[in-house]
This record gives C-alpha cells, sequence and structure tokens, in this order.
C-alpha cells in the first residue's frame, strides 16, 4: 500500500507517522508513505500556496494551482484509488471506512487548511471527503494522521497477532470487552475469575457479553436497530 499526503505543514504529520506500529509497518515494506509540502508545487518566488477568497469572505483558501500540480504530479506516475480530502465537511470517518480504505492499493490524502481549498478541486479532483469528527481542527494534518494510522493497523502484519487487529473495539459493532494482566490480585482488586479458569468457550462467551454490556451502557447508539 502507498499514501500520499499533500500538506502545508509536513513537520506535523512527520511525528505521529514515525512511531510504533505505523513505523514498524514502514519499515517491514507493508506500507510507504511519502509527504509532499504543497510548497513545493508553488510557481510563486515566496512558495505562496494561498489567496484571499473571492467574495470578500475573511480568510484565506489554498490556491487550485499548486494543488492541482501536486495531484498532477502524482497521478502521472501511477493510480490512485481514492483522492481523499480531509475536511469537517466530509462524510464521518468510522471503522467501516478504515476497512474499506485498507483495500485500497494507492491512496491520495489532501490536508485542508485555513478556510479550505479552492472548490473546484474538490469538484474535479477529490473522489471523497473525510472528516473525523463534529469539530474544527486547526488543519485537516492531524485528520490525515488519524485517517493513516488507524488504516495501517489493518494491514495484514503490521500488528504481531494478527487477531488483535480483527478484536478492537467497534470491528463487529461492538466496543471491545475490559482487559487485565498481572498481578491478578492487586491490592485486593481482582481479575475476573472467569478469566483465570482456562475455559476457552466459557471465556469467550464472557468476553462477548462483556462487549454487549459495554455498548449498551457506553454508546447505545452503536446498538440502534439491532436489539429488540
Ligand atoms: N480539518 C479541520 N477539521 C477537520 C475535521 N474535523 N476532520 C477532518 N479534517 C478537518
Amino acid at each position: 500500500m502507498r499514501i500520499d499526503i499533500i500538506t502545508v505543514l509536513p513537520q506535523l504529520l512527520e511525528g505521529p507517522l514515525n512511531h510504533s506500529i505505523v513505523k514498524r509497518a514502514r519499515e517491514k515494506g507493508l506500507v510507504e508513505i511519502h509527504i509532499h509540502d504543497l510548497r513545493d508545487f508553488s510557481q510563486n518566488k515566496h512558495r505562496r500556496v494561498d489567496d484571499y477568497a473571492f467574495g470578500g469572505d475573511a480568510g484565506m483558501v489554498l490556491s487550485i494551482e499548486p494543488i492541482h500540480r501536486a495531484i498532477s504530479h502524482l497521478t502521472s506516475q501511477r493510480e490512485y484509488d481514492e483522492i481523499i480530502y480531509t475536511s469537517p465537511d466530509g462524510s464521518r470517518f468510522d471503522q467501516l471506512e478504515a476497512n474499506r480504505l485498507v483495500l485500497a492499493g494507492n491512496l491520495i490524502i489532501l490536508c485542508g487548511h485555513y478556510k479550505g481549498i479552492d472548490q473546484r478541486i474538490r469538484d474535479h479532483l477529490v473522489t471523497r471527503e473525510i472528516s473525523i469528527g463534529d469539530y474544527v481542527l486547526t488543519g485537516g494534518e492531524l485528520a490525515a494522521a488519524v485517517i493513516t494510522d488507524s488504516v495501517i493497523r489493518l494491514l495484514p502484519g503490521a500488528i504481531s497477532d494478527e487477531t488483535s487487529a480483527l478484536s478492537d473495539s467497534f470491528q463487529d459493532g461492538l466496543l471491545a470487552p475490559p482487559v487485565y494482566t498481572r498481578p491478578a490480585d492487586y491490592k485486593g482488586w481482582k481479575v475476573p475469575d472467569i478469566l483465570l479458569s482456562g475455559h476457552a468457550a466459557k471465556i469467550d462467551r464472557w468476553k462477548h457479553e462483556q462487549s454487549l454490556e459495554r455498548t449498551r451502557h457506553l454508546r447505545p447508539d452503536l446498538l440502534e436497530g439491532k436489539e429488540d
């Protein structure tokens, strides 16, 4: 898999995408991540990539030219499955979308900034607009990092225990059950007996019940239409 991220703030992405599981997935060659500084595609001598909005609105808009040049540069080299634009008015990102994106070969993620990008890029080049929640970030970089992280951990081989990503919260539409580790008794706070029983089938049933219970309690919206 290959992910190309176009941004005006490459530094903001380097930290989150150079640690832990994502770093290891890159080192193992499971994914290539390329971060492109939009200013490198500016033909302005000051490397300017924004301009005033037509219509007198306050705030700057990312210009069409450098973005078009950046995207054309990439698409002339290979085909992309999606050109994603991160924006608060995109469709809400969730686990289903992460599962869908991990099946892609090549993705471009274009990070929004300032007041946004020239609408013509959205109309003619972007294939998918994604928001990571109903709040406004300073730019789309953190959203791009969230999307990239959640997709990469699903790549086969990214997580050492293959089943681990499948048992994440949301993978079966439920929150994950509680987890415990040693000691089994910490100053009288005990791990549930069932987990120490060694009965695999009973443990699985308990975990499922706990998942259901947690979801009912913490995120009843996830069960809407699924329970009578
Ligand atoms: N850019 C600014 N806010 C955002 C959000 N909530 N999701 C995605 N991109 C954004």
